[in-house]
């Protein structure tokens, strides 16, 4: 029987995180040969992986279905889970942007701005950007596309994530200011770290050595 649970994100996060586990010498066979179901054993029985949608996986641990997670920095932000930080894997690096057409941003160049329509994935992190600058703004919730908004008219300007920048750059659109750095993180139960201290502990410093020494 497994004594510890890892929530792992679906999407682009699952490779470089199996390939981490497989450095601390953490296998999970059946996972790694890309089966469709979303519980799975490690190789010498003694974890147990789950696999969550991206903005869930602090959910699973806030609640204890997983004792520990990997979890992008936007989505741990955003959600607000009561959960905490044990590692930053340094996998999942990106950005978050503030971003406007490129002819907006020439007129926020000459004009500035005082009040504006933004389109985000991330009202929270967007929300909470403007409220210190000081900007009248109104958040539109989307779940994807967002580079769409401005291009359409339903925004004035987007809050989301920039990787390569290959989607901004193709639908015309540039940062205008940097938010927030993002990574991976190694996400804990608060419960789990007094009651499987141990193993929990033994996990944590496996996955920091692969992380440290890469
Ligand atoms: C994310 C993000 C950007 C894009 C950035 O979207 O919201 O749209 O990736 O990547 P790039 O800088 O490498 O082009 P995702 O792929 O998750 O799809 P979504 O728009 O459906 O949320």
């Amino acid at each position: 029987m497994p004594e510890l649970t890892i929530a792992l994100t679906k999407g682009s996060l699952l490779a470089p995180s199996l390939e981490l586990l497989r450095r601390a010498n953490i296998r999970f066979p059946e996972l790694e040969r890309g089966s469709r179901k979303l519980i799975f054993e490690s190789e010498d029985g003694k974890y147990r992986a789950i696999l969550t949608r991206a903005t869930d996986n602090p959910t699973y641990v806030e609640y204890g279905a997983a004792d520990l997670g990997i979890s992008g920095k936007d989505v741990i932000i955003e959600e607000g889970k009561q959960v905490f930080e044990l590692v930053d894997l340094g996998i999942g690096k990106c950005k978050m942007v503030l971003a406007f057409p490129e002819e907006r941003i020439r007129q926020i160049d000459e004009e500035g701005f005082s009040s504006l329509v933004i389109a985000t994935k991330y009202p929270r992190i967007a929300r909470e950007f403007f409220r210190k600058k000081n900007v009248q703004v109104d958040i539109i919730k989307l779940y994807g596309s967002v580079e769409l908004a401005p291009l359409v008219g339903l925004s004035d300007g987007i809050v989301d994530i920039v990787s390569t920048g290959r989607t901004l750059r193709e639908n015309g659109l540039k940062v205008y200011e940097d938010i927030l750095d993002i990574s991976a993180r190694l996400i804990g139960n608060v419960v789990s770290r007094r009651t499987k201290y141990k193993i929990l502990r033994d996990f944590e410093e496996r996955i920091r050595e692969v992380v440290n020494g890469a």
